[in-house]
């Protein structure tokens, strides 16, 4: 069903820790380390907004308390977008980082359809908004990739997201995320028609990817900072690594 053309190659929330993650200028520095596919993480604020945020709540990777006070809600489900984008989202990694705001989503296509880059959008859905995000990541997906050639791959571990973006977009590819193994793997990636199957990388063996690939799914991990595990996933033929280690691993091999 689908065409693969992603690349091997995937920097985690733009350039792993190098850079403070799911900013666009994490997403700036994988690229001057040569990447040119990245993963990021994606909500919906609660008014509406795409935007990129990996916790459930903004007190680890923003400045909420200084900026918004003591009595600031540390949920991202709390807060329109108005008061999301009045956050610095750097200042916490390093001070060269100061003032980074938090992207919407919008940002991060325009910069990856400007340079060529290629997006994996985690749908991580601020809890009890799964089907609603995948739905929004899909429509807008829809609406600003006209290109087949370069649509993202929009992955997730909440199901009813995948089920959302399947329903809303099936031509986008869906990769289906699992940290802990469960046997209905395949099943479930099946009902989504999904494109690939994103493990945690120490759940693969030769076995799982021979059934993954038979079932025609490609074998995706994350997230891999260690020279001997990748080279165990490459030998194994594993289709795609996600890592932190911009400054480790060349995607040009
Ligand atoms: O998408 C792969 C990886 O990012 C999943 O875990 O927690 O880093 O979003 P997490
Ligand atoms: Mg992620």
């Amino acid at each position: 069903m689908f065409d693969w053309n992603f690349p091997f190659w995937i920097a985690h929330r733009g350039a792993g820790k190098l850079a403070p993650e799911n900013t666009l200028a994490a997403f700036r520095l994988g690229s001057q380390h040569g990447y040119r596919a990245f993963e990021c993480d994606v909500k919906l604020s609660r008014d509406g907004e795409l935007f990129l945020l990996h916790d459930a709540t903004l007190s680890r990777t923003t400045n909420l308390r200084e900026r918004l006070g003591d009595g600031a809600s540390p949920e991202a489900a709390a807060h329109d977008w108005t008061q999301l984008a009045q956050l610095d989202a750097g200042a916490w990694h390093s001070r060269a980082y100061a003032g980074e705001p938090l992207p919407r989503l919008e940002a991060i296509v325009r910069y990856a359809q400007a340079n060529g880059a290629r997006l994996n959008l985690e749908i991580k859905p601020i809890p009890g908004m799964g089907a609603a995000t995948g739905k929004a990541v899909a429509a807008y997906c829809a609406k600003h990739f006209a290109d087949s050639a370069d649509l993202p791959l929009l992955s997730s571990f909440t199901v009813e997201s995948l089920a959302a973006a399947r329903d809303e977009t099936p031509h986008i590819p869906r990769g289906l995320l699992i940290d802990t193994w469960r046997d209905t793997w395949l099943a479930e990636a099946g009902q989504l028609k999904c494109a690939a199957i994103i493990l945690n990388y120490s759940l693969w063996s030769a076995e799982r990817v021979t059934a993954a690939h038979a079932a025609g799914f490609k074998c995706l991990s994350y997230t891999v900072n260690d020279e001997s595990v990748a080279q165990w996933l490459i030998a194994l033929g594993t289709d795609g690594i996600i890592t932190d280690r911009v400054d480790l691993f060349s995607p040009a091999g």
